[in-house]
């Protein structure tokens, strides 16, 4: 159950009864301080102007209307007219009993919306870099989220496979097997094969033509060259697929919906445009004059579709996309996961898609932008030469540095069971580190801070998990129809935390942002540690329901833990 939520329904109506109008904004919010109760409702004060009444008294009669009589100890007017709830723990105690007997731990499904999520996205000319990883990994959490409350998500992977860069790639490419050379080996790099390929593109005499001669080619559908960029194309894939492994990300060969799928609609698209006047000619290219998003003189935007050499772009993709979404995967809801500086693109798109009536009025198409990632120093993370970092790279030594760390640990691990722990650690402090950010906003890399035992970190939140699993391992089978019992302060904000898991999901669904959940994640398991030092569980004397209560207070900590980690794909672990 979403407390929240169930709060506030009481209230609407509490407020409606006390005749307020129907658009009244009902701002109910946890509370910041434990003496303000659990919850604090502050609509008394706008309230109180329309009805004409004094602030306080507009705060005693929601009271009178409230049907909470079960659910609250107190509730109380404090200030200007602040109403503060104070939860009863027996109503706590009931809530998480019915919890613990659900599987899905007593979270709703929302009402089913079909999500398309557009993520990672790479260009598949180069390869994977750290600006990729952003993407990869905010929009697998938010997909996995999305699908956990109910939504039918529909992955898309919008692979940068087509363009103009193919032409010279594919002339390089083309020398490389006549040279009898096998496509994987001469991909093997693919940061090194473009280079080559662009200083032949730069230097070598008559090569920009052939390249260029390529792009048509290719654009014609010449089968020769469609084999070539194939192949290209099939060793790409297959190293991204070797990074979303390592990533423990969820997409697979199904989602991608690469860039040149739509290339047999761009003309559609164009066509279209054209025919409803939203697109006109200018200087031989087709574009759409946007007034909405005109420049301080009043110049209007100009969106181009097609170029005047008759090429198409990045922008008629995009729009050929969002008709296929609309039309063909029926999405109420798209979100797109790049980094911010594509603002203005997805801004300007939408705009053209809704005046063509690609997108109905009732389906959201939103942009989910991301800062990036900086090195110590402030500037764009690279590597000690100033060249981009390879994901693939970074990767390894997340786990090489995960290995030196828990080695230095004492335990009776075995080797195996290192290397393990080390990947697992690894990939969850880099992914981690990411995630827990606003995604709004730059962020700093740091191997130190990310890999420690301490803070908002994975390590920690795999820790806590282990630790509990070390209590389990130490008595015999928890009892699941125990009764709750929570008398202890601690006790009762761990429950009422682990009840609050379906805010944390319901926003992390409504605006994008995995960072809520990692929040939660973390307060959760340091509410763990202080009710595991102020309520001691298999402690000699302790009586056996308290015991038993504890337990599963513990119990489904670990349970609340194991599922918001694994919605941000990040592995538990048994022993660390
Ligand atoms: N390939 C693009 C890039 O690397 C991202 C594509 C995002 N999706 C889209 N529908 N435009 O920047």
């Amino acid at each position: 159950m979403n407390l929240q939520q169930y709060l506030l329904d009481k209230f609407k109506q509490a407020v409606a009864a006390i005749g307020a109008p129907a658009d009244t904004p009902l701002p109910l919010s946890r509370s910041t301080r434990p003496e303000f109760g659990h919850y604090q409702f502050n609509g008394a004060m706008a309230l109180a102007k329309a009805l004409k009444l004094p602030p306080r008294d507009v705060a005693q009669r929601i009271i009178d209307h409230l049907s909470l009589s079960h659910e609250v100890d107190k509730l109380e007017i404090a200030g200007p007219g602040f109403i503060n709830i104070h939860l009863c723990a027996s109503w706590l105690a009931q809530l998480l009993g019915d919890a613990a007997a659900d599987a899905r731990l007593g979270i709703e499904q929302d009402a089913t919306k079909t999500v398309v999520v557009d993520y990672s996205s790479p260009n598949l000319a180069k390869e994977m870099h750290v600006g990729h990883l952003r993407s990869t990994i905010i929009g697998d959490a938010v997909a996995k989220t999305l699908e956990f409350k109910g939504h039918k998500v529909i992955r898309q992977n919008h692979m940068g496979d087509w363009g103009t860069q193919f032409g010279m790639l594919l002339a390089h490419l083309n020398d490389k097997l006549a040279a009898q050379q096998v496509a994987e080996t001469a991909l093997s790099d693919l940061e090194d094969f473009y280079r080559e390929a662009k200083v032949r593109f730069d230097n070598e005499e008559g090569f920009a033509d052939r390249a260029r001669d390529y792009v048509v080619k290719l654009q014609s559908g010449d089968p020769q060259c469609l084999q070539l960029w194939q192949n290209f194309i099939s060793v790409s894939v297959t190293h991204s697929e070797e990074v979303y492994q390592k990533l423990n990300v969820s997409l697979g060969r199904q989602d991608i919906m690469g860039e040149s799928a739509y290339n047999p609609d761009l003309a559609t698209v164009v066509e279209q445009l054209k025919a409803t006047g939203i697109a006109q000619e200018d200087q031989g290219a087709q574009v759409v004059f946007l007034p909405e998003l005109a420049d301080k003189d009043g110049n209007p935007a100009v969106y181009i579709i097609q170029k005047s050499g008759g090429g198409y772009l990045y922008a008629t993709t995009d729009l050929a996309a969002i008709r296929y979404r609309n039309h063909v995967l029926g999405a109420d809801r798209t979100l797109i996961f790049t980094d911010a500086r594509q603002a203005l693109h997805f801004k300007q798109t939408e705009l053209v898609a809704r005046k063509a009536g690609f997108l109905k009025p009732e389906q959201s198409y939103e942009h989910c932008p991301f800062g990036m990632m900086l090195g110590k120093d402030g500037r764009p993370f690279k590597t000690r030469s100033g060249t981009t970092v390879k994901l693939a790279d970074l990767l390894d030594e997340a786990i090489e540095r995960a290995t030196q760390l828990i080695n230095q640990r004492d335990s009776e691990l075995s080797q195996d069971e290192r290397l393990s722990i080390a990947a697992k650690v690894g990939i969850g402090a880099v992914k981690y580190a990411d995630l827990s950010k606003n995604r709004t906003t730059d962020y700093v890399f740091n191997w130190d801070s990310m890999l420690s035992f301490e803070g908002n970190t994975a390590p920690y939140l795999q820790y806590a998990y282990t630790r509990i699993q070390s209590i389990f391992r130490k008595t015999a089978a928890l009892d699941n129809t125990a009764g709750l019992l929570l008398n202890e302060p601690q006790e009762q904000l761990l429950a009422l935390k682990i009840l609050q898991c379906d805010e944390a999901l319901q926003l992390v669904v409504q605006e994008a942002t995995p960072h809520v959940l990692c929040a939660y994640l973390y307060d959760l398991a340091s509410l763990f540690m202080s009710f595991y030092e102020a309520c001691p569980i298999l402690k000699e004397g302790i009586a056996t329901d308290i015991k038993n209560s504890r337990l599963q207070l513990a119990n489904m900590t670990a349970k609340t833990l194991s599922l918001g980690l694994e919605l941000l794909g990040i592995a538990t672990l048994e022993k660390m």
